[in-house]
């Protein structure tokens, strides 16, 4: 028997959605998460402090009688043309919008409202930088010439590059890196960081490809090569505090899943600390879980680390638990990581 205690875990990266899926989806976060970073990914997107508001309560209301005492979700804007500067200053300054969050128009789930242009919204860049309010970046080209497996590369070259050498001083998140392009672009900007995915740092792109399509497994940006996931595997478990978890748990009814067009999301929150702490196991690396769960994350936002702990245990396996979560309306949806779960208890 192995057991770990660490600080209680942060997730920077995670959609809870809304109505009957949020009901459904949001006390597995609040559960096993302190903070929980809150993409503004709805439709309409969360572009206003008086949404991103209203949103919070709505998920505070979702979180279920198990949730964690110290459960809190960080809520960030949609950049877009309806996002307003003073707007998103006062929301900021009264505690209620933590971060703005960038998706390229295209590059993934509802993302049809986002932009075709980072450098376009320098206006709100300055503004943010001045703040200090944090950047999340979907980085991911929209690029039809691009090869789907380069295009994280490419949106960092062509996008944010320029963007981060135009405005000084912006605090940016690489959101969900998939490649080593993404590891190095977070190494060569001070002070930058990136978050990364369980899914990303366990599986690669002949999971989804070779014994049987896995829609299960599609999301952005795509799973990627071998080589990739190990450099992820590698720099999470390395104890760099400019790396740490985003678990982009992104749930879809399994209706939209299993159909001639997935919607690009994995549902993982249920899971997502096993999984992770299943990967520094076998890699004899879990006395760097915490930093990666815990401590890096907090420290490059700027917030305290959680005073509260949780206990990892692993075990003999158990019964395989459940790898389908139904909502309230009768809607599946799919859980990512069920083995890893079969393995270890939290507490
Ligand atoms: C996310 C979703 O479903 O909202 N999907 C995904 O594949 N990751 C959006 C996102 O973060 O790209
Ligand atoms: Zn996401």
């Amino acid at each position: 028997m192995t057991s770990i205690r660490i600080a209680a875990p942060d997730d920077w990266h995670v959609h809870l959605r809304d109505d009957d899926m949020l009901s459904a989806v949001a006390p597995f976060t609040a559960d096993a998460f302190r903070y929980a970073l809150v993409m503004p990914n709805l439709v309409p997107p969360i572009t206003t402090t008086a949404m991103a508001q209203s949103y919070r309560e709505r998920i505070i209301a979702a979180a279920g009688p198990n949730a964690r005492a110290d459960f809190t979700p960080l809520m960030g804007l949609y950049l877009n043309d309806d996002l307003v500067i003073d707007d998103l200053l006062a929301g900021v300054d009264a505690g209620v919008v933590f971060a703005v969050k960038y998706y390229p128009a295209g590059a993934t789930t509802n993302s049809e409202a986002g932009g075709s242009s980072l450098i376009g919204y320098q206006a709100v860049l300055e503004a943010m930088a001045e703040a200090a309010i944090p950047l999340l970046v979907h980085a991911e080209s929209t690029d039809p010439d691009i090869d789907i497996f380069d295009r994280e590369a490419a949106f960092l070259e062509a996008q944010l590059a320029p963007a981060c050498d135009a405005v000084p001083g912006l605090t940016v998140t690489v959101e969900h890196i998939s490649t080593r392009a993404g590891l190095e672009f977070v190494a060569a900007h001070e002070g930058f960081a990136g978050s990364i995915t369980p899914h990303h740092l366990t599986c690669d792109r002949s999971d989804i490809l070779a014994n049987g399509l896995r829609p299960d497994l599609y999301c952005k940006p795509v799973i990627n090569s071998r080589e990739e996931r190990d450099a992820l595997a590698a720099a999470a478990m390395s104890g760099d505090p400019s790396f740490f978890i985003g678990t982009d748990s992104a749930p879809h009814p399994l209706s939209h899943k299993e159909t001639g067009r997935a919607k690009a999301g994995i549902f993982n929150a249920p899971y997502a600390l096993e999984v992770v702490a299943e990967l520094f196991h076998q890699h004899d690396s879990l006395d760097r879980l915490e930093g990666f769960l815990s401590l890096n994350g907090p420290r490059h936002y700027g917030l305290p680390v959680a005073e509260s702990t949780i206990t990892l245990t692993r075990e003999e396996p158990t019964d395989p638990p459940p790898e389908i979560v139904t909502t309230g309306d009768g809607v599946d949806v799919r859980i990512f990581g069920a083995d890893a779960a079969a393995l270890w208890t939290i507490s």
